[in-house]
């Protein structure tokens, strides 16, 4: 693991690799004046190194062992740091790395530098026989602020938890077994842990997980974590959608549309995460969290298209395609949520092709019960430096999910609008508590390695969600 650490501006530099931020055409970044002068201009032109942001350059050094030089264009700013952070640790050959880009003077430097390393560094090697892992093993910080450093790494740690869950093949993570390991996690964060069996699900009437669990040989189980500090003032609920395979059940996919399906269960991870770093960092905010988690398989009890299943509370639903299954497990899991009567309700899921479409693979949806909760997680995101974008929850399309002979149906039947009919349904099980649902179907793979983001599973919504319950006024 790499180590991130504050030092003195006297560091002894021999054998380190120094990493300097360069702005575009080559002008220094502030703390760069030095190495940038003593480098040699020819070879900067050579490797037609500019300054740009995503550029990253190494040369010998007089003093260290060598520099790193890290493009971060015009602006220098807070996202172009964490890139730039992600990008130079992977090319750090001398183990030790040194670095004054936290000096930069915008707001969170520091935790631009702390986040790129920590994210940019992750590997996932857990089936690799020769793990190769990178050669960095630390990097020093000039003059950092040690309690910044450790706080921010509670979030990026928690990030790669979830990058690992998302990246476990579906084969290894079983509901139970991902159950068990999002319990091991939680209970050393001090959260309290119930995982329900398949018989506590029978028994709790979650008829719409169980339908969807229904063509699986491997049971379904639901996760309930609670964080419940003194003087706790807000009372956050989070669900998760932990689809943990989907291969679409009877309405099967195509082989091609089913290769990234592991992955559905990173809601479940993304909201498991950020209960557990909500925890460590001690925020005071009360945080009861949601995982119903299930694999949505083909078999002889396979829910089939025309059946119609009893979600917990609220309407029931026509299921007419059994790929559809994401809105289905949330509506128990949020009628679960519900019991705990939080003050603000958001679910993270996977949820449709559609977002993607929508917004690409970089930008995740939020919809919201209104607008101000809206903002709230989008003033979060901003804050947390992740791509969320609103999307309407207008009533148009309401009819479309409306069922002849249940209450719902679980698909519009219209390929349009598909992320905003999924959202509707969802807002079918949230009464009047203030709500928002994140549809992190594009972002939650990554696709290439670039800057902070590694190839797979990427976490996204873990560091939002910290952010909002640090937002979350405590009530007086
Ligand atoms: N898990 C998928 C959504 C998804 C698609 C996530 C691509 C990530 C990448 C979800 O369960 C699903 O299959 N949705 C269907 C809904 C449709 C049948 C109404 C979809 O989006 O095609
Ligand atoms: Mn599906
Ligand atoms: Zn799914």
């Amino acid at each position: 693991m790499l180590e991130i650490k504050a030092v003195p501006a006297e560091v002894d530099l021999s054998g380190a690799t120094l990493v300097v931020g360069v702005m575009s055409e080559n002008r220094p970044a502030p703390g760069a004046e030095a190495a940038l002068e003593a480098a040699d201009g020819a070879m900067l032109e050579l490797a037609k190194f500019e300054g740009k942001s995503s550029q990253v350059l190494t040369l010998p050094h007089h003093q260290a062992k060598s520099v790193v030089f890290v493009g971060l264009g015009d602006e220098a700013g807070f996202e172009a740091i964490r890139a730039g952070m992600g990008n130079a640790v992977r090319v750090v050959k001398t183990g030790r790395a040194v670095t004054n880009l936290n000096q930069i003077p915008i707001d969170g430097a520091e935790r631009a530098v702390v986040e790129g390393a920590a994210l940019g560094v992750y590997q996932y090697l857990t089936y690799k026989t020769d793990g190769e892992t990178l050669p960095i093993e630390s990097l020093e910080l000039i003059e950092a602020d040690a309690g910044t450093i450790g706080e921010v790494l509670v979030t990026t740690e928690a990030t790669n938890l979830a990058r690992d869950w998302g990246n476990t093949p579906a084969l290894d993570k079983a509901p139970e077994a991902l159950a068990e390991r999002i319990r091991a996690e939680a209970e050393t964060a001090g959260i309290s842990v119930e995982v329900w069996d398949e018989e506590r699900i029978v028994v709790e009437n979650l008829g719409a997980l169980l339908g969807v669990a229904a063509g699986s040989e491997r049971p379904p189980r639901v996760v309930v974590l609670q964080y419940h500090p003194e003087g706790a003032g807000a009372h956050l609920g989070l669900v998760g959608k932990g689809i943990t395979f989907d291969s679409g059940g009877l309405s099967l996919k195509t082989a091609a549309l089913m290769e990234e399906m592991k992955d559905d269960m990173s809601g479940a991870a993304v909201v498991s995460a950020a209960t557990i770093a909500i925890a460590r960092l001690g925020l005071p905010v009360r945080v009861t969290t949601v995982v119903p988690l299930t694999d949505n398989a083909v078999g002889g009890r396979a829910t089939r298209p025309g059946d119609i299943l009893r979600p917990v509370a609220g309407p029931t639903i026509e299921v007419l395609n059994t790929d559809a299954e994401g809105r289905l497990i949330l509506a128990d899991g949020l009628g679960v949520v519900r019991r705990h009567q939080p003050d603000l309700i958001i679910d993270v899921a996977t949820l449709t092709g559609a977002a993607r479409v929508a917004l690409g693979d970089k930008i995740a949806a939020v919809f919201g019960s209104d607008p101000e909760v809206a903002t709230t997680v989008l003033e979060a995101a901003s804050r947390a430096g992740e791509h969320f974008w609103e999307m309407p929850l207008f009533q148009d399309y309401k009819k479309s999910i409306e069922s002849e002979i249940a209450d719902l149906k679980n698909i519009s039947g219209s390929r349009y609008g598909g992320a905003i009919t999924a959202a509707l349904f969802l807002s079918s099980y949230v009464e009047g508590t203030k709500w928002a649902h994140l549809d992190i179907a594009g972002p939650a793979l990554w696709r290439e390695t670039a800057g902070e983001q590694v190839k797979g599973a990427s976490g996204v919504g873990v560091r939002t969600l910290v952010e909002l319950a640090r937002g979350l006024v405590p009530a007086s």
